[in-house]
């Protein structure tokens, strides 16, 4: 990889890819151009980068010569087809989209957990989805000291998740309701404007669960590289921007206190305790949104396990950055 490797970003006018931008420019990436690239309808436009304009171009076959580093936000179905063309220019894929994540020749990586398969790549690298990242940067701490043998989720997901098409829709439904006007939803299937509805993926009609849960769950076993650890999942849309949430008890092995949990999390990157129960003062997406850190509170004991083996907990996370963005820069720093 050279020291200042040409990057581009696919999906570059979408709500990810504004932020792979906004990433490399405050984290002082080392790229040497940036290109960014749409689709046609995009082409022209212009985006400003470290103060200098870009025009963003169409995405093409052609597009990736001399590119060194590719940043994939455009969807699965972009993503299949021209991350190999990228690969093949001689092009390093990092894709945010779930069409290679469960491939076994492709690393799964968040950097807090596994860094050490990055260099393992044959050309991509997939970036986990939003929930499985949310989750997995405190409980992979945990289930290093005791391991974690079965996890139940709830999920609280903002509208970026769909795309900035989405982020628009939860704007202009809430005004339309708030001055009582009608309004038909375009992108997400339900009203989204007060409103809170089962998440948007298609729902397997034999097990009635959803595509998005049963990423979580596949996502979970391979990157923390554990078939046996049982995943429960229910995953929600509310009316929020940016930051998801997420409920979370897990079981440990050998029993757990909420100070060993405590002690373990003070420590762990990515990590921030916001948990001051005097205030009623936990993590919340208006306090995650912007920051790279998962924020992690209302630690304590699973009362339903008389064992002493269960923690519940409450995070919240900025699904555009660590859910995406920021986790899929952090890889390509381990990349220059
Ligand atoms: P465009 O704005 O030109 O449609 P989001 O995830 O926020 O919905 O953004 C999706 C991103 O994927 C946008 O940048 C969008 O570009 C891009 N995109 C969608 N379809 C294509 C396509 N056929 N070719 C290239 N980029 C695409």
């Amino acid at each position: 990889m050279k020291s200042r490797p040409t990057v581009a970003i696919v999906g570059a006018t979408g709500a990810v890819g504004a932020e792979f931008a906004a990433c490399l420019e405050q984290r002082k990436f080392p790229l040497g151009t940036l290109k960014a690239l749409a689709s046609a309808r995009s082409a022209g436009k212009t985006m400003n980068f470290r103060g200098e304009t870009i025009v963003i171009e169409e995405l093409t076959e052609k597009s990736f010569e001399g590119v060194d580093i590719a940043l994939f936000s455009a969807g699965g179905s972009i993503s299949k087809k021209f991350a190999p063309i990228a690969v093949k220019a001689g092009a390093v894929v990092i894709d945010n989209s779930s069409a290679f994540r469960m491939d076994p020749s492709v690393p799964l990586v968040i950097p807090e957990v596994n860094p050490g398969r990055i260099k393992e790549h044959k050309g991509i690298i997939a970036n986990p989805n939003c929930s499985t990242i949310t989750a997995l940067v405190p409980l992979w701490p945990i289930h290093r000291k005791n391991r974690i043998q079965r996890v139940t989720i709830a999920t609280y997901q903002a509208s970026s998740g769909a795309g900035a098409a989405a982020m628009e829709e939860l704007v202009e439904s809430t005004r339309a309701h708030l001055e009582g006007r009608s309004y038909a939803p375009k992108v997400l299937p339900h009203p989204y404007a007060f409103n809170v509805f089962s998440h948007n993926d298609t729902v397997d009609p034999e097990t009635g669960y959803n595509g998005e849960e049963i990423k979580v769950i596949r996502e979970t076993r391979k990157i923390f590289e554990d078939d046996a650890i049982r995943v429960g999942i229910t995953c929600v849309r509310v009316p929020v921007l940016r930051a998801h949430c997420e409920a979370i008890t897990f079981e440990c092995e050998k029993p757990i206190t909420e100070d060993e949990v405590r002690a373990i999390l003070s420590d762990a990157p990515g990590v921030k305790i916001v948990d001051d129960r005097a205030k009623n003062y936990f993590p919340m997406p208006i306090d995650a949104s912007g920051q790279g850190d998962i924020l992690v509170g209302r630690i304590r004991k699973d009362v339903s396990d008389p064992t002493g083996h269960s923690i519940a907990m409450f995070v919240s996370g900025d699904q555009l950055l660590k859910g995406a963005a920021l986790n899929a820069v952090q890889i390509a720093e381990y990349l220059v």
